[in-house]
Order: structure tokens, then sequence, then C-alpha cells
């Protein structure tokens, strides 16, 4: 598919998904090299028009990234994101180069706040910026998206004269994004309903939404943006992003086929892979969806009250507006437990939507068969909790390869400890206010580091005393914050797997910012 001059009045709408860029920039949300592979595969199939894989410029861990993805993707168009600056857009265009179907996104404040005080330009200096933009982003390919950061609090004037100069300099897409989540459905509708008719060149152009949530009203906003003329939608999956986050894919896409009868626009989204979606970014980024999230969450499909069940037992249709499986949700059929084999969990495995390669699989179902033979019932959350861990934590360069705790009332609590990091194993015994204070201070003699902890959460899997523990962790260092799980029957192995976690995804973020920083580790 081509995405460039549908025309405004066309029916079709592009997905372009920014997970592993706008998504990766919210605080927590770091994602691996491997791990943002494993994403732009999953968006490919699941029928996005683009992927936005990254900032270039940002660091060489991007660059890498958006480069790997460049390669690899063969279907859908591959983006880089670039400032109005020569070298920024140069870098974009070098990491696209063996890109299908390369784009370049570039963009620069239009309002009055953010010329002012973030660029500390007039607008007049702004608006020769842009037509030179442009043009630079166009030596390196066809596929050119210009954006007026703010767009949504920048004066109508200016923002058309620039939309008008961006154009005639070759951009393709137009993007007027609510950077800040400020704008209304009625308001967003209007700014792109006016900008369209007063440039001239404005049928030159895909307009395109990208709306942050701030306010609660990101999905409602790009709905109303479409029937302003807009054809892109810059969504992220679960809506991740930064602050609130953006547009959540999964809820655009819903809602468009759901209610096709007044919101008459089509895409090319697979639905059927949007809970596979949703996991695979909630594992990666160790960001939990919210319960009642709409489409992905939990209790989406879930009904308890006596009368709901009553209904639903009756015709689905009185209290479902989608089928589960329109999402990928499915009634799962096999029961797990001690006896399954290695093809009944790779059948489940399937059935759940995981599909892992043989040394993932071969992990996961060993820490399945633990599982099953502590546990007296294997709910499906419980696999669902182990893979997302194994997921998580594949390539990691330390591991916990053994964790021994004195706990009760007689005090000190004592951890003993020990780590595999980069293949050697390290042992620590430590004392701390408690045993997991007792651990994570084991983690501190033998992994030293200046990390702070700023939220420790522990959920129990499913119901009983014999349930899976899953432990979220973030830690911050220098104004950076990583979110990282672990889960295990244990709480306490749990707590050590999670905060190793985060030290891991921490690792990663220094050698983007710092590379001479990776080394950090006492062995
Ligand atoms: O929110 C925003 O304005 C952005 C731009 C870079 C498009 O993410
Ligand atoms: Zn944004």
């Amino acid at each position: 598919m081509t995405t460039q001059s549908t025309g405004s009045n066309s029916d079709r709408v592009i997905i372009f998904d920014t997970t592993l860029r706008d998504g990766e920039q919210s605080p927590g949300a770091t994602m691996t090299f491997e791990e943002k592979l494993e994403v732009a595969d999953l968006l490919d199939a699941l029928g996005v028009d683009v992927i936005e894989a990254g900032f270039p410029i940002a660091s060489e861990g991007d660059f890498e990234a958006v480069s790997a993805i460049a390669k690899r993707v063969k279907r859908a168009s591959v983006c880089g994101l670039a400032r109005a600056a020569f070298k920024d857009i140069d870098r974009a265009g070098e990491a696209l180069k063996s890109a299908v179907r390369p784009r370049i996104h570039t963009f620069i404040s239009t309002s009055p706040l953010h010329m002012k005080y973030k660029l500390q330009k007039d607008p007049e200096e702004v608006f020769q910026l842009v037509s030179a933009q442009v043009s630079r982003a166009r030596n390196w390919v066809d596929d050119v998206e210009w954006s007026a950061e703010d767009g949504t609090r920048t004066e109508m004037d200016f923002l058309c004269r620039c939309v008008e100069a961006a154009i005639k300099a070759g951009a393709t897409t137009i993007n007027i994004p609510d950077t800040v989540g400020y704008t209304t459905p009625e308001e967003y509708e209007y700014i792109f309903r006016t900008v369209r008719e007063r440039v001239p060149n404005s049928d030159k152009a895909i307009f395109s939404v990208h709306c942050h949530n701030d306010l609660g009203l990101a999905v409602a906003n790009t709905l109303a943006g479409l029937k302003g003329g807009a054809r892109q939608i810059e969504c992220t999956i679960n809506g991740i992003g930064e602050r609130a986050g953006n547009a959540a894919l999964e809820e655009v896409v819903m809602a468009l086929r759901t209610r096709a009868d007044v919101l008459p626009y089509t895409n090319n989204i697979e639905t059927s892979m949007l809970t596979r979606a949703s996991k695979l970014v909630s594992a990666v980024t160790s960001f939990p969806v919210q319960y009642n999230k709409a489409i992905v969450g939990r209790n989406a499909f879930a009904h308890e009250s006596g009368i709901h069940q009553d209904g639903m037992l009756k015709n689905a249709q009185t209290y479902e507006i989608m089928t589960p499986e329109s999402v990928g949700v499915s009634k799962t059929s096999l029961v797990m437990g001690k006896h399954s084999g290695r093809n009944a969990f790779r059948s489940k495995l399937k059935e759940m939507g995981y599909e892992l390669g043989e040394n993932a699989l071969e992990d996961a179902f060993k820490r399945f068969k633990d599982l099953a033979d502590k546990k007296k019932i294997v709910y499906d959350e419980d696999i669902e909790a182990l893979v997302d861990d194994e997921i998580g934590h594949a390539g990691e360069r330390i591991t916990v390869e053994a964790l021994t705790v004195i706990a009760g009332t007689m005090g000190p609590q004592t951890a003993t400890l020990t780590l595999d990091i980069d293949g050697n194993h390290v042992t620590k015994q430590a004392t701390g206010n408690g045993p997991v204070d007792a651990i994570f201070n084991a983690i501190h003699a033998l992994v030293p580091h200046s990390a702070t902890l700023e939220l420790y959460q522990v959920h129990a899997v499913t119901e009983g005393t014999d349930a899976q523990a899953e432990v979220s962790i973030r830690l911050t260092e220098e104004g950076k914050s990583v979110t990282a799980k672990g889960a295990d029957p244990d709480t306490l192995v749990a707590s050590a797997r999670a905060y190793i976690a985060a030290l891991n995804k921490l690792m990663v973020k220094r050698l983007k910012t710092k590379p001479e920083a990776m080394t950090g580790t006492a062995s």
C-alpha cells in the first residue's frame, strides 16, 4: 500500500504507530534493542502502515534500532524523527538507508509559547526553518512528514503559512499534533477543516492527527480530527507515550470498526492481534495494563454481576458491543497442570497468542513445570505472568541464580544472593530492615549503583495463598527512570528478579546516553 496522496476525501485512514518513539519516550518505558525489533515485527504483522521506529540523533542505541528495523521491515513504511536541524535530519536519513519505504518525520514548534521560551526564536526565523528542514529531508527520501509541534496552541494564520511552506518544500504528510493534550474534539475538527480550506496547496498532502491524553480526550480528539479531514492517525499500543500517553491504537481501531456506521473510515489493522500486541508492549515496557482499560484490559470482556451474566447467557450482544474474538481474546480450552507435556504447553501458548522461539519455549516450559509442582491449579494468568517474565528478561546481562533468605521475628533478616553477571557467578550475604531490604542490600553490594527505588509494588497474579507474585519496581538515576517486573511463586524471588531486571534496563539506558557508563557492575 502507498502512504501518499490518498486525498482527504478518501475513507482510507493511515495508521502510524509511534510506540517505539513517543511510547518509548515515556518515563520508565525503555526497551532493549531486541525488544524493539520484536515490537516492530509485531506491528508489521498487525498491519500498521507506518512504524515510527525512533529518534536516530537521540543516541547510538536509537540509531542502531531504527537502522535494524529499517532493514527488516518489508511491508510498513519505517520512519525516523528529526528536529529542524540538518544534523538530525541527516542522521535520520542515514538510519533509514536500507528501508523499503523510508519516511523522515521532521518537526518544529509553532506556538507563541514554544517559539519564545523553548526555541527562543521569533516566528520569522521559525518560518524560514520550515522550508529548510523539509527540503533537507527531501534530499534523502520522497516521503517526508512535517509536524507543527504544539499545533493546537498555534495562531491559525501562522499555522497556515507554515503548512503551506512545508507542502511547497515537499512535505507529503502534515501533522498538527495536540502536543500537550489541550484541545477538544470540536476545536480539533475545526483546526483541520480550517487549515485544509485556507491553505491553497493542502490537497497535495495527507493531514495527520497526533493526540496526547492529558485530559483523557486523545481518542475522542483523534476521531474528531478525521471528521475535519485528517487521514493519518498517530497512536501507540496501550496508549503509552509522553506524560499521560498518546491515543491508544487498539481503542481508535476498535471504535472505527464497531461504529463504522458513524465513522466510515477503513484501515488495514488485523484486530485479532490487538491483545497480543498489548501483552507484548506491556511485557517489554513493564507497564501494567489497567484492569478496566478499554479493549485490552483484563476486565474488558468480563461479566460478574448476576444481571449481566444472565443477559450474556441469553444473548451476548446484551452487554458486549464487540466480540472478545475480534480483538484476539479466545475462550481458552486447554487446562494446564503438572501432567501437561511440552506440546500441550506449546499449543496453550499459541492459543494465548504467544509464539516463542525454541530456547525461550524450553525455559518457559521448565518454569511452568516448577510452578505446576508447587501450585494445584495453573491459571492462564499464571502462564501469562511466567511467559511475560521470560520475554522481558531474555538476553539480560545480570540474572538471579540463587537466593536464600532468613526472615521472621528473630532478625536480623539476612539474604544470601548469587547473581550471574556476564557469565560470572558472584555471591553476597547482606542484612536489612526486613527480608526485601536485605535482598536489595545484597544486590547493591554486588552491583553498585546510584539509582533510587521509587516504586515497589507486589500483586498476586491469581487468588489463593499459592498464587504467583508479580513485583513491579521503578528505579531512577540522574532523572531517568525505568520500570521492570519479576514474577515467581516466592514474593522474595520475584522482588530480586524485578530489581535486577530494572538494573539491566538502567544499564541499557546508560549505554544509550553515555556509552562509557556501561560498566557499573562489581563482579
Ligand atoms: O507530541 C508531539 O508534538 C510530538 C511531535 C514530535 C510530533 O510527538
Ligand atoms: Zn507526541
